[in-house]
């Protein structure tokens, strides 16, 4: 046990790139659809070409059928088809905490950056919920302090949500599809210490 607990600690504690051998979806055919937006009507936030959510059915079964025996399941899942140069706001998935789950990414170029953030003491941030019903919690950047920088680059890769984050986007459309998850030990969403240990096998970087 004590092992597991020192090994952690080196580990990245805001992102790790992963790497399945099963699809997200059993063809491609709900990832174009998401990216063909011609004739479709636009978000009302001028962020995104496309957003909207995914039911766990949509997903290819042998997908949940593999995270199911590692202890996982699908919570809920949304996409964010974002233009470029689009700079996002700060926040968490929720209220801030310590949670771990799996972004997919299509499209996007090496300036497309996700960034995150601890906050100074006393900042909590302005909770609110999304069009689609998922929580959410906004920061001011004068209230932080940035600790990390990444290109996402996995397929998938794990993300530490419940730290304030954000992405900036390069000169390309970003597609990003989320999968928040619930840990069947706990019936919540699994810590960053647990998805850690869960997808061990999965890290192509053990090290980074
Ligand atoms: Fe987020």
């Amino acid at each position: 046990m004590l092992a597991i607990v020192v090994i952690n600690i080196f580990m990245n504690q805001y992102y790790i790139d992963l790497k399945f051998d099963i699809p997200l979806f059993q063809d491609e055919s709900l990832v174009n659809e998401i990216l063909d937006i011609e004739g479709k009507s636009k978000p009302v936030d001028q962020s995104y070409l496309n957003r909207g959510t995914i039911k766990t059915t949509q997903f290819n079964p042998a997908l949940v059928e593999w995270l199911d025996k590692k202890g996982l399941s699908p919570l809920c899942s949304d996409f964010f088809y974002r233009v470029p140069h689009n700079v996002g706001p700060i926040h968490t998935d929720g209220k801030p905490g310590d949670v771990g789950k799996l972004n997919w990414i299509f499209g996007q170029d090496d300036q497309s950056i996700m960034y995150w953030y601890k906050p100074k003491a006393d900042a909590v941030g302005e909770y609110g919920v999304g069009p689609f019903g998922t929580g959410y919690t906004l920061f001011n950047e004068d209230d932080l302090v940035l600790v990390e920088s990444a290109a996402i680059k996995g397929s998938p890769t794990l993300v530490n949500i419940g730290v304030p984050h954000r992405i900036i986007n390069g000169a390309l459309n970003r597609l990003c599809i989320t999968m928040h998850l619930t840990d069947h030990v706990t019936g919540k969403q699994p810590t960053w210490a647990r998805c850690v240990e869960i997808f061990r096998s999965e890290m192509l970087d053990p090290d980074q």
